[in-house]
């Protein structure tokens, strides 16, 4: 009984510390992955050689796109090409991205530059469009965007996340005094089991010095049948 009792204790501990461990981890996912679906520039600086666009957001590594050299081409990617993703958006903070082309002589050349917000995604088909008259047309793709919890509802994102951060610290709360709770039980539990047998094993060598002629007489017995 008791065993089946700590099995089930035991299982039940399990898919507590995995129910936390996905409770918490949900609420902390923030930031979802944006490719580059297509892009087309209408206007190159550089004369001679062919243009190197590249994209950056502040503090961030450049990407460079090695394929784009012509103007007026669609250049459409599959999102799984070696440099892609382009970066990460978080869902309540904008990053200041942009389109550059370097420049052998001067200082690179800017196609545009701009605030990139999780929130520019539409829920529809998760794409972002960017165009500049003159400059460039840009598709973006991030999916998860939609789904970042800010933006599914951005109607009050401040408030949400208020919430959102409660809801985490009860559930950390319930699931630690849940968890206190059992083990305390269980080891009550184990401490009585333990005690219970103690007595009733001297009982049980009590009743066999009391009996002892009785018992060898039957074992005398047993051993003649
Ligand atoms: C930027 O590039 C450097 C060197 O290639 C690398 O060590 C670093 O991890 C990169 N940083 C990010 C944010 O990707
Ligand atoms: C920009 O590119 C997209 C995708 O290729 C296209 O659907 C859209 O019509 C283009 N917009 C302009 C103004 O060229």
């Amino acid at each position: 009984m008791l065993i089946r009792h700590r099995l089930n204790s035991r299982i039940f501990f399990r898919f507590l510390i995995w129910w936390i461990f996905f409770s918490c981890f949900s609420g902390l996912i923030s930031s979802a992955v944006v490719t580059l679906d297509s892009i087309e520039i209408f206007n190159k600086h550089e004369w001679i050689l062919n243009p190197t666009v590249y994209f950056v957001c502040k503090g961030e590594n450049r990407t460079v796109l090695p394929d784009v050299t012509k103007t007026g081409f669609v250049y459409s990617f599959k999102g799984e090409e070696s440099w892609q993703p382009l970066t990460k958006l978080e869902s309540k903070k904008c990053k200041r991205c942009g389109f550059y082309e370097k420049d052998t002589i001067k200082s690179d050349d800017v196609y545009d530059e701009w605030e990139f917000c999780a929130s520019d995604f539409k829920a529809s088909d998760g794409k972002y469009i960017l165009f500049k008259e003159k400059e460039l047309n840009v598709t973006f793709r991030c999916p998860e965007c939609t789904t970042l919890p800010a933006v599914a509802s951005n109607t009050a994102p401040k408030k949400n996340d208020d919430v959102d951060r409660m809801h985490v610290a009860v559930v950390i709360l319930i699931s630690v005094l849940i968890s206190t709770v059992t083990i305390i039980a269980l080891v009550v539990a184990y401490k009585c089991w333990q005690k219970k047998k103690r007595q009733q094993d001297q009982a049980r060598f009590l009743k066999l010095f009391e009996e002892g002629d009785e018992i060898e007489d039957e074992l005398g017995l047993d051993n003649v049948i």
